[in-house]
């Protein structure tokens, strides 16, 4: 009942050719592949072109980040409604990147969430602790803070629009997967966080991806999990061959 998501986070790479070379070879690699929602998020300056590209191939488009105001003297921000213009029908929230090296907190992802909803953006909503909080016991005190944070005023309609993704900071880029089990056990958790806070229907209806390392060799135990309706993919996203296998998996 939870349509699964393939998104993937190209981060800061690909140049306009490079990224119409991308999806001119994902696009026949996934033709006719159903029942999954596969979402992009190049960066800004390349979004209008690779929108040309994708144009009928079913792949949506989605920014990495976005500000909280529609417009004003906010010098090198893009907001949801430019993000729209460009194309997107995604936008990523509180990537750890953005939390480790930008600011971002849990409020200032708050307000995104709400901006992005209201301009009519399905909102990626990232969160996941770091090694040392793991190791101390923390994974599900800093996962209820970051959802509670993130979700403070997003109400049940809006939530509609809202998939999270799990990414353990110490699983991305470093090659280091949670395994099948850790995943699940989290992503159950955020479950059970979405019931406290939403009630049954909308943590049964919503769809939380598993982001960290994932790879053509270990995306077939993480979709099988219960609670696991698809990835968000950083390194192998960025080759059409490795994401389509994924999207395929789904
Ligand atoms: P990775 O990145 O797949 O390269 O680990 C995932 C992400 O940061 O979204």
């Amino acid at each position: 009942m939870r349509t699964p998501v393939i998104a993937g986070n190209w981060k800061l790479f690909k140049t306009a050719p490079e990224a119409i070379g991308l999806v001119t070879g994902l696009v026949p690699l996934i033709a006719g592949k159903s029942g999954v929602e596969v979402v992009i998020a190049p960066v800004f300056t390349v979004l209008d072109r690779v929108r040309s590209a994708i144009a009928g191939s079913g792949i949506h488009l989605a920014a990495q980040d976005c500000f909280w105001e529609e417009e004003g003297a906010f010098t090198g921000e893009v907001s949801p409604k430019m993000l729209i213009d460009a194309g997107c029908t995604h936008v990523i929230i509180g990537h750890s990147e953005r939390r480790q090296y930008f600011g971002e907190t849990d409020a200032t992802v708050n307000r995104k969430i709400h901006a992005a909803g209201v301009a009519g953006l399905t909102v990626l909503f990232c969160v996941g602790e770091t090694l040392e909080e793991r190791e101390s016991g923390n994974t599900f005190n800093v996962l209820r803070t970051q959802i509670a944070g993130g979700l403070a005023g997003v109400g049940t309609a809006a939530m509609e629009r809202v998939i999270v993704a799990y990414e353990p900071v110490w699983a991305i880029g470093t090659g280091r997967t949670a395994s099948d089990e850790q995943a699940q056990e989290a992503h159950a958790f955020i479950r059970s966080e979405l019931h406290s806070l939403y009630g049954p229907a909308t943590a049964a209806a919503t769809r939380i991806l598993y982001g960290g390392s994932v790879k053509p060799e270990n995306i077939g135990g993480l979709i099988a999990q219960n609670d696991i309706d698809g990835a968000l993919v950083g390194g192998a996203s960025l080759k059409a061959e490795s994401f389509a296998v994924l999207v395929n998996a789904a």
